[in-house]
């Protein structure tokens, strides 16, 4: 009986480190610091220009919403907001997004689940004046996640 006790000590240890690394793996994602005191998240080139294209996207789809709601054009707000929604994420690859820092994850989800309040406002003939301080708010997102984060290509 005595020398079971420091197994069950040992196995403690081992629990709590790997419990520890895999928390640090799901906050830190695959990253280091960057140059220019940014955080840079490491991905294979593929993924990275994967995450420039929909970066593209999301300032194609911004331009749309401005330029509609100067029309008045609810429809068109709610159909480019609603393609970079919630769905939009859906088909995420799994290794891509276990490389992506916790905080990332949060800007990001919650940038597209702000289109689709976008959207949804759109469909419920909100006022334009609220979709628009909504998507102000929005992109206080962009600006946040850009000021904090920048993207590697590594072959890790
Ligand atoms: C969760 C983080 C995050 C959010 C939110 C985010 N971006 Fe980005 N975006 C990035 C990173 C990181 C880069 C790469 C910057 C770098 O490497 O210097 C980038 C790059 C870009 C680029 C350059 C694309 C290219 O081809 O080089 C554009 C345009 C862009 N973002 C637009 C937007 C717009 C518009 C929004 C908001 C509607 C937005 N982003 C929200 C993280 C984010």
């Amino acid at each position: 009986m005595k020398t079971t006790t420091p197994h069950w000590i040992a196995i403690a240890i081992l629990g709590t480190l790997l419990l520890a690394g895999g928390i640090k793996v799901i906050v830190l994602g695959s990253t280091a610091p960057a140059d220019d005191g940014r955080t840079a998240v490491l991905l294979e080139p593929a993924e990275r220009q994967a995450v420039l294209g929909e970066m593209r996207v999301l300032l194609e789809t911004t331009q749309t919403i401005v330029a509609a709601l100067a029309d008045n054009d609810l429809p068109t707000i709610e159909s480019a907001a609603r393609r970079v929604g919630r769905a939009a994420i859906a088909t995420m690859d799994f290794k891509l997004r276990a490389k992506l820092p916790l905080e990332f994850k949060k800007l990001g989800f919650g940038t597209h689940d702000a289109f689709d309040d976008i959207a949804d406002m759109a469909e419920n003939n909100a006022d334009t004046k609220a979709i628009q301080l909504k998507l102000a708010d929005t992109m206080n997102r962009c600006i946040a996640c850009h000021a904090t984060y920048q993207l590697s290509a590594s072959s890790r």
